[in-house]
C-alpha cells in the first residue's frame, strides 16, 4: 500500500457539512487491491490483537464490534485504514468517529477520509495506520513500542496545539452563542466574529483590555499605591533594590511576620510567607532576586487566599485557592502521598491541563524543615501538610468554589477596584480569613489584581460548582442584539461566478456599507484591489472575514478551493450555485456531473 497524496479539509466540504476537519488521503492499494481482509490470513487477528478497541467502532452493521466484523468476512484495506486512522486518534486522547472510503476510477487507488482533531496529529495518523496495517499484512505484526511511539507522537501533536483552558472556554462559549471563530497564526490569539463585528481574544486579554490597566496590574507596587489612595485596604509594605535595605524595610512594615516576593513576578514564582527570622528573610530575598530586580517586603496576612474574578464591572466568580498539599492515610510517606496525588489525571505541567502537577522545591523543604518532617515522613490518618507557601494553581494548588458566599461588600470592593485598576477582566486576589466578612471588619487585604486572570480555577474547581465564566467574557465582547458576524454571500457555478459576484458587490456598495468580496482576478475591499489574482480559494475568503473594516462579504467561491481544503465559513447567508455543466471532469476525483453538482451544493 503507499500513500499517493494527503489533503487537510478544514471547512464544509464534499465528505461533509457538519465534519469540516477532515484528512482526505489518496491511498493506492497496490498488490492488495485485489485481496480483501478475509483472504489474508491472520490479518483479522493480529489487527484485533493490537488495536482491540476496535471493537467500539460500529460502521455499517450498526452494533459494536460491527467493523471488525466486516473484516472477519472481508472488507478492502482502504476501509480498514480509515478505521485504525480514526483509533490511533481516539487512543491519543482526539476521540474522532467520522470516516468515509471510496473507489476512484483508477483500479487499486482509493480514496480514504477520515476526522482530526488536531491537522499534524491527523496527518501523522494517516502514515501511521497504513504503516501499521502494511506491517500486519507483511510480516502478521506490529510491534507494541512502534505503536507506543503512535500514540506519544500524536499526544505531543495534540498537546502543542491545545488551547489553554481558558481560551478554551471562550471558544466553546463562543460555539453555543453560534458566534464564529478562527485561531490567528500568532501569538495564540483568537479572533471572536466577522469583519466589522469582530473581537479578538488571547486567554483572557480582550480587544477591550486597556493596555495601561495590564501595565498596572503587573506592576504590584503601583497597583497597591493606587487602591491604597482610594481607600481599599492593601497589605503594609515596601520595596528594596538592595539586601543592605532589607533590616530597615521590615521594621518599616512593622516586624515579622513577614513576606518577600518579586515586585512583577507572577504564578507564585519567588515568593516566601509568613518570614519569622532575619535569615529566612535573607533567603527570601535572594530568591526574589531571581525573578525581579525590585523586591516587595509586605507585612504578612493571616487568612485563606481567594481569588475574584470581575468581568465588565461585575464580580461573576470567587474561588477560594488551597495551597499545594497532600493529606496522610496513616501508612504512606510524604513522598508517596505526592506520587498519589500527582496521579490524578487532571493534573498536568504548566498550565495545560486543570489542575498542575506538584513539584517539590525550596519552599516545599522549608515547610518540611519548620515541622521536623522529610519526604520520608509518614503522615497519621488525615494529617494535611502544605507543600508549598503560596494558594497558586500553577504550582499545585486546588481551588473550592465560594461564589455564593462571598459578602455583598467584598463584591462591591472587588468590582470598585476593576473598575479603578481599569481592566475589563480582573482576577483579584484577597486574602482574608473569612470572606462571607466585609475584609476591612477581619484585617483581610487585597493582595494583587491580575490581568489575564485564568478561568480554570473558576471552570472546574476542586470542590464546589462550577461556574461558566466564559459566558459574562463573551456577553461583554457582544452586548445582548450586537451582531458576530457579516452577511456573507458565497457564489459558485461553472460559468458567471465573477461577474455575478461583481454584480452583488456593487449593489452592496449602493447601501454604502464596506463590501469585501474575492474573485478570480482578486481580492477587493470596497474600490481596492487587496490582491490579484485567481483568489477564489478559503484563504481569499479568510482575508475578508478577518478584516476589520468589511460590513458585507461576497465570495466567488471556486471548485478548486472547495475540493483542496473545503469552505472558509461554516456558513453562509445566501448560497448561490449558477449553474453546474461538464467542465474540467476527472480532476479532484470530481468524475461525473453528478459530482460536480454535489460539489457545489
Ligand atoms: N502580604 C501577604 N500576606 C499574606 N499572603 C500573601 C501576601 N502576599 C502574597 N500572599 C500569598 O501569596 C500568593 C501569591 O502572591 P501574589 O502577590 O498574588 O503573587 P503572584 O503574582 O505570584 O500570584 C497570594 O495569592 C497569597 O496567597
Ligand atoms: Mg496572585
Amino acid at each position: 500500500m503507499r500513500i499517493l497524496k494527503t489533503q487537510t479539509l478544514r471547512g464544509p466540504n464534499y465528505w461533509s457539512i457538519r465534519h469540516p476537519n477532515l484528512i482526505l488521503m489518496r491511498l493506492d492499494l497496490e498488490d492488495l487491491a485485489d485481496r480483501p481482509s478475509d483472504q489474508l490470513p491472520g490479518f483479522y487477528e493480529a489487527l484485533a490483537d493490537t488495536l482491540p478497541s476496535l471493537i467500539e467502532h460500529f460502521c455499517s452493521p450498526g452494533h459494536r464490534g460491527g467493523f471488525l466484523s466486516r473484516v472477519r468476512q472481508g472488507t478492502y484495506m482502504g476501509h480498514i485504514v480509515e478505521h485504525v486512522a480514526l483509533e490511533l486518534q481516539t487512543l491519543a486522547g482526539m476521540p474522532v468517529g467520522f470516516g468515509r472510503t471510496r473507489g476512484t476510477v483508477e483500479p487499486g487507488v482509493y480514496q480514504v477520509v477520515f476526522e482530526y482533531q488536531n491537522e499534524q496529529a491527523g496527518r501523522y495518523a494517516a502514515r501511521a495506520a497504513v504503516r501499521l496495517c502494511n506491517s500486519l499484512v507483511e510480516t502478521g505484526h506490529y510491534a507494541k513500542a512502534e505503536l507506543e511511539q503512535d500514540l506519544a507522537d500524536l499526544e505531543d501533536f495534540r498537546l502543542d496545539a491545545a488551547l489553554g483552558p481558558s481560551t478554551e472556554a471562550i471558544v466553546r462559549a463562543a460555539e453555543s452563542k453560534d458566534i464564529p471563530w478562527l485561531q490567528l497564526p500568532t501569538r495564540a490569539m483568537i479572533q471572536l466574529g466577522y469583519g466589522r463585528y469582530q473581537q479578538r481574544v488571547q486567554a483572557t486579554l480582550s480587544s477591550k483590555t486597556s493596555i495601561l490597566a495590564v501595565e498596572l496590574a503587573s506592576d504590584k507596587e503601583g497597583t497597591k499605591q493606587i487602591l491604597r489612595d482610594a481607600g481599599v485596604p492593601v497589605p503594609r509594605g515596601t520595596v528594596v533594590y538592595y539586601l543592605d535595605e532589607l533590616e530597615e524595610a521590615i521594621n518599616a512594615v512593622g516586624g515579622y511576620p513577614i513576606v518577600v516576593k518579586p515586585l512583577d513576578g507572577n504564578h507564585g514564582r519567588g515568593i516566601t510567607i509568613d518570614i519569622n527570622t532575619y535569615k529566612v528573610a535573607e533567603e527570601a530575598y535572594e530568591a526574589a532576586k531571581d525573578v525581579s530586580n525590585g523586591v516587595i517586603i509586605e507585612r504578612f496576612y493571616r487568612g485563606r487566599d481567594h481569588r475574584v474574578l470581575v468581568v465588565d464591572g461585575r464580580v461573576v466568580a470567587v474561588a477560594e485557592r488551597v495551597p499545594a498539599h497532600v493529606v496522610g492515610d496513616g501508612q504512606s510517606t510524604i513522598e508517596q502521598l505526592i506520587e498519589i496525588t500527582n496521579q490524578d489525571p487532571r493534573r498536568g505541567e504548566g498550565h495545560d491541563n486543570l489542575l498542575t502537577r506538584i513539584e517539590v522545591d525550596r519552599t516545599t523543604w522549608q515547610l518540611l524543615e519548620r515541622k521536623g518532617y522529610t519526604l520520608d515522613t509518614v503522615l497519621s490518618k488525615g494529617e494535611v501538610c502544605y507543600l508549598r507557601a503560596t494558594a497558586n494553581l500553577s504550582t499545585g494548588g486546588i481551588a473550592i468554589d465560594r461564589t455564593d458566599d462571598i459578602h455583598p461588600d467584598n463584591v462591591w470592593l472587588c468590582q470598585r477596584i476593576a473598575k479603578t485598576i481599569g481592566l475589563d477582566i480582573a482576577g483579584i486576589d484577597v486574602v482574608t480569613t473569612d470572606i462571607t466578612k466585609p475584609i476591612r471588619q477581619v484585617d483581610g487585604v487585597i493582595v494583587e489584581v491580575n490581568a489575564a486572570p485564568g478561568l480554570r480555577m473558576h471552570i472546574c474547581p476542586s470542590q464546589g460548582i462550577a461556574r461558566n465564566v466564559a459566558e459574562p467574557i463573551l456577553a461583554m465582547l457582544f452586548a445582548p442584539g450586537t451582531p458576530a458576524r457579516i452577511p456573507v454571500i458565497a457564489i459558485t457555478g461553472t460559468n458567471g461566478k465573477t461577474t455575478t459576484t461583481r454584480l452583488t458587490a456593487h449593489i452592496f456598495r449602493q447601501t454604502g456599507q464596506v463590501v469585501g468580496y474575492t474573485t478570480t482576478d482578486g481580492i477587493y475591499i470596497g474600490d481596492n484591489l487587496v490582491e490579484p489574482g485567481d483568489t477564489t480559494g478559503p484563504q481569499s475568503a479568510q482575508v475578508i472575514l478577518q478584516d476589520p473594516t468589511v460590513e458585507v462579504a461576497v465570495l466567488e467561491t471556486a471548485r478548486g478551493g472547495i475540493l483542496r481544503s473545503g469552505l472558509a465559513f461554516k456558513d453562509c447567508d445566501i448560497g448561490v450555485v449558477l449553474n453546474v455543466a461538464a467542465d474540467h471532469l476527472g480532476l479532484g476525483d470530481i468524475e461525473t456531473v453528478d459530482d460536480l453538482a454535489h460539489l457545489k451544493a
